[in-house]
């Protein structure tokens, strides 16, 4: 499909499965066991409904979108968070990422699982390298001298922070991936604890964010132990059916301990389609919303296709805040929608 025909982020998936081979479209689609999860994800947003205000002025709103992540300013609050193997849906693989976010003035962050290595990525920002990137890492809690050569190659790429991704505490159950032969988890790494993270912290001068928190409890663990950031996010549900959507966790630190929103800087992954579920993950307190498999699935038609899938995403924003009736996106709050759920199923 030409991408003129393309109206809304779920379209790429549509588009995708039309460029990608079934094996490879079943990777990136692939959710644990029962899919469960996956569906939640998109699903937990439905249950939110907004407290729309009228006759107030939004005609300025998209110029109230700049978002300051970890210092760095960016066009909107959301960006692509880190996918494996890019090269599944495009030969270019990776590289219309960096340059549709380019385009777009929005983070990516690799994954370290890229199909094109972290220098090439970093080599090939259109900028000359000013367009700031962060790294997401897979490491060997047993292999100290390998994580920090890999700390060092970051450094050296230019990235601006590491993203240390928890929530992949063993292979996780996918049988569609199975069933289709394409490949089954992206890590397996058990051997992590909060003493392990503090010594990393001590392995380079950049910040390591935290992926993967899950729970209040682990939230606050992260607070104590000076992460400078948190992902809330159970990778896209597929690696274990039973774990919340990131949207529900911050639902979470929301309802029993909102100070933490202030403490450190919070990002949230999982489901995330239309401008309004970044508007419900930034009424909480989020600062910053991921998103994996539409731009995965964007990629197909690269560069073009990643920047008009942040386009598209920043008009619903616009429209959306507008129908919210807000004036900035920064007087976004819990007082804009009922945190009751009423689409209970
Ligand atoms: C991922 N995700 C992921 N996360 C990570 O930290 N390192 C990785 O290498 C990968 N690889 C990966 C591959 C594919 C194909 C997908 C779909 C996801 C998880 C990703 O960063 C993010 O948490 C989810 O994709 C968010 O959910 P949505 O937006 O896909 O619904």
């Amino acid at each position: 499909p030409p991408l003129e025909d393309i109206v809304g982020l779920p379209d790429f998936e549509w588009a995708a499965r039309h460029y990608m081979n079934t094996s490879a479209y079943t990777y990136y689609r692939n959710g644990a066991a029962g899919e469960w999860a996956y569906r939640n994800n998109l699903e937990a947003f439905q249950r939110y409904t907004a407290k729309p205000r009228v006759l107030r002025d939004n005609s300025k709103i998209e110029s109230t979108f700049t978002t300051s992540i970890l210092g760095h300013n960016f066009s909107a609050p959301f960006y692509i968070s880190p996918c494996a193997r890019g090269a599944l849906a495009n030969e270019r693989a990776e590289l219309g990422l960096v340059e549709g976010a380019y385009q777009g003035d929005i983070l990516y962050i690799p994954s370290d699982f890229s199909s094109l290595p972290l220098k090439e990525l970093a080599a090939a920002r259109p900028s000359n390298g000013s367009q700031v990137m962060w790294q997401q890492v897979y490491l060997d809690a047993s292999n100290d001298t390998a994580t920090k050569a890999h700390f060092k190659e970051i450094e050296q790429s230019g990235a601006r922070a590491i993203v240390f991704t928890v929530d992949s505490a063993g292979p996780g159950v996918r049988h569609r991936a199975q069933r289709y032969a394409a490949g089954s988890a992206d890590a397996d790494y058990s051997a992590f604890t909060w003493q392990y993270y503090q010594k990393l912290q001590n392995f380079t001068t950049l910040p390591v964010v935290i992926k993967g928190i899950q729970t209040v409890e682990d939230a606050k663990m992260a607070v104590k132990y000076k992460a400078p950031a948190i992902v809330l996010s159970n990778h896209g549900g597929r690696n274990f059916d039973s774990s919340p959507s990131g949207f529900e966790v911050a639902l979470e630190i929301h309802q029993e301990a909102p100070e933490i929103f202030k403490q450190i800087e919070v990002y949230a992954d999982g489901g995330v389609r239309y401008g309004s579920d970044v508007l419900k993950m930034l009424a909480l307190g989020v600062r910053a919303v991921g998103l994996g498999r539409p731009f995965m699935y964007a990629n197909a038609y690269s560069t073009e296709g990643v920047a008009k899938a942040v386009e598209l995403l920043k008009a619903e924003i616009a429209s959306d805040a507008a129908h919210l009736g807000l004036s900035s996106l920064k007087d976004i709050g819990p007082q804009y929608f009922k945190w009751t759920p009423n689409n209970w199923y």
